[in-house]
């Protein structure tokens, strides 16, 4: 059955794995997005974004009441123009972001414009921005405020704690749609103890009106959720259980 559209004030995230890549699945996507995965050179790389792409196209069908194939993005970048921006599905009332890390990948659909981001916290590729030290990447990315926050969490937890704060933050810039054009060091989210919250940002609307959420990703990982209007519960769905039933 197919399911409803996400219940006002709620969001759903659909969780699946690179792993869930099935050559079938390219049948789905455009002549951009075959050209975009067919540049990808890493295996693991066109994974990701075959299955970011097909997971989002599965989920909004089943909302909008189409088929995953009748589903197509705008990607026009709002710089430059190139179909690489943030995909627009327009007509349905429905806001949604990929994000893809690692082995797991993650789609949030909303009734309003929604981000999402998550990151591969142990067993990187790479170390965490080239040499590893999350202080120094702090400087670049994090508000006075939570660069004293970090520098408080013992040496064994700050490469998590600072990608919690970056998903916090991607997770806002990609429901804007500016994603790293942003200037991350004015997106500023309460060091208190309470539930994560926008304190400011560099946009004319109070930043009070962004919910900001962290996700339970897989053991591992962290992920954050941001939705530019109210949004009371999170439901996570079975973006593999989804895939595997595409024909
Ligand atoms: C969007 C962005 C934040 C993603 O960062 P990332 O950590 O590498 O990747 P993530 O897994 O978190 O997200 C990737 C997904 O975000 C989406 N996305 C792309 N641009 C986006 C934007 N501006 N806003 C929101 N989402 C965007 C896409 O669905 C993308 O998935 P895909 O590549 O499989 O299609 C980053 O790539 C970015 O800021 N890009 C724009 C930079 C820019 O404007 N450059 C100038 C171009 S002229």
């Amino acid at each position: 059955m197919a399911p409803a559209p996400p219940a006002d004030g709620t969001a759903e995230v659909w969780w699946a794995h690179r792993q869930d890549a099935a050559e079938r699945y390219l049948a789905l996507l455009d002549e951009t997005e075959r050209r975009r995965w067919a540049a990808y050179r890493r295996d693991a790389d066109r994974e990701r974004f075959l299955v970011g792409c097909v997971l989002a196209k599965a989920a909004l069908a089943g909302y909008a009441g189409l088929r995953p194939a009748d589903v197509r993005f705008d990607r026009t970048c709002r710089q430059c123009g190139e179909p690489h921006g943030k995909p627009a599905f327009a007509g349905y009332g429905l806001g949604h972001s990929v994000a893809h890390s690692g082995d797991l990948v993650a789609v949030a659909v909303a009734g309003d414009p929604v981000g999402v981001d998550v990151e591969q916290v142990d067993g990187r590729s790479h170390p965490l921005g080239g040499d590893g030290d999350p202080e120094s990447l702090g400087r670049l990315v994090l508000s006075a405020a939570e660069q004293d926050a970090l520098a408080q969490v013992p040496s064994s937890g700050r490469a998590r704690a600072f990608l919690t704060a970056w998903t916090r933050k991607e997770a806002v810039t990609k429901a804007t749609g500016d994603g790293l054009r942003a200037a991350f060091s004015e997106v500023v989210v309460a060091v208190d103890a309470g539930p994560p919250r926008l304190a400011a940002w560099p946009y004319p609307r109070d930043p009070g009106e962004v919910t900001l959420l962290d996700l339970d990703a897989a053991p591992g990982y962290v992920a954050a959720l941001a939705v530019l209007g109210r949004c009371a519960a999170v439901a996570p769905r079975d973006g593999s259980a989804l895939l595997a039933e595409l024909p």
